[in-house]
């Protein structure tokens, strides 16, 4: 069955808004397991307007299910990544001033990159993910520089969704075919939500993981958290 690994990124945000401590992210951590979340999920940014670097370090004794990191690797992130060991971590091409990742990796331009950084990850025993778009050479490019795993991008899929849900769903089911064929593990993520998570899931079955911030914290608010997280979790099964 596919795991919910809930982003917490958006609750530092509103956190940041007014300093101090207030909704507390740690607190957030544990109570979304506790309230049925398969893992968390942080992405902290060079500029830490979200999750800190320092979060990261403290939310990582209080993970008993699974953490995955996703970032840009630069040196710190490397640092920070190497010094946690999360269970995975997901490289994502986003450059700091992006308001959020809007693009998979070109894993052909960025081949020497990822190859070195995916090598170093992996001498820690910590498993890898790409973010993707759906286009074969991209994923035959993520298995040549030594992915585990490939996190397709999904954004194109929610915006078609409430138009066409079939034609939203094609490219990830093609491109779904082509990881499985290599031996790639797969997750998604990027605007899903209770509308367009079922049907995802369902034409997609071999989807292991999917990472959930904006519409799940934004349910939350009128759910609240833990009814929202098993909301999601009743999509998934
Ligand atoms: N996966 C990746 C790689 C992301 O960068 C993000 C956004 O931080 C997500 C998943 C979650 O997207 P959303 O907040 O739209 O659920």
């Amino acid at each position: 069955m596919t795991k919910l690994s809930v982003n917490i990124n958006k609750i530092a945000t509103l956190r940041n808004a007014r300093g101090g401590r207030y909704p507390d992210v740690l607190k957030a951590a544990i109570d979304c397991q506790r309230f049925g979340a398969e893992g968390i999920t942080v992405h902290p940014r060079p500029d830490e307007r979200h999750i800190r670097y320092a979060d990261v370090l403290d939310i990582a004794p209080l993970i008993s299910t699974e953490f995955n990191i996703e970032g840009y690797p630069n040196a710190s992130f490397m640092d920070l990544v190497l010094r946690v060991k999360p269970h995975q971590v997901t490289l994502v091409p986003d450059p700091p001033e992006a308001l959020t990742s809007n693009a998979g990796w070109d894993t052909l331009a960025n081949a020497g990159l990822l190859s070195e950084v995916l090598a170093e990850f992996k001498r820690h025993g910590i498993r890898t993910s790409l973010f993707t778009g759906t286009e074969a050479r991209m994923i035959e490019g993520a298995r040549a520089v030594g992915a585990d795993r490939v996190e397709f991008y999904t954004e194109p899929y929610a915006d078609l969704y409430p138009e066409n849900k079939e034609a939203a769903v094609r490219p990830f089911v093609d491109a779904a075919k082509v990881a499985s064929d290599l031996g790639l593990g797969i997750n998604a993520g990027h605007d899903l939500s209770l509308h367009n998570l079922r049907y995802l899931v369902q034409c997609i079955p071999a989807i292991l993981e999917v990472s959930i911030g904006h519409a799940l914290i934004s349910d939350a608010l009128y759910f609240g958290l833990e009814n929202t997280i098993q909301r999601y979790r009743r999509e998934l099964q």
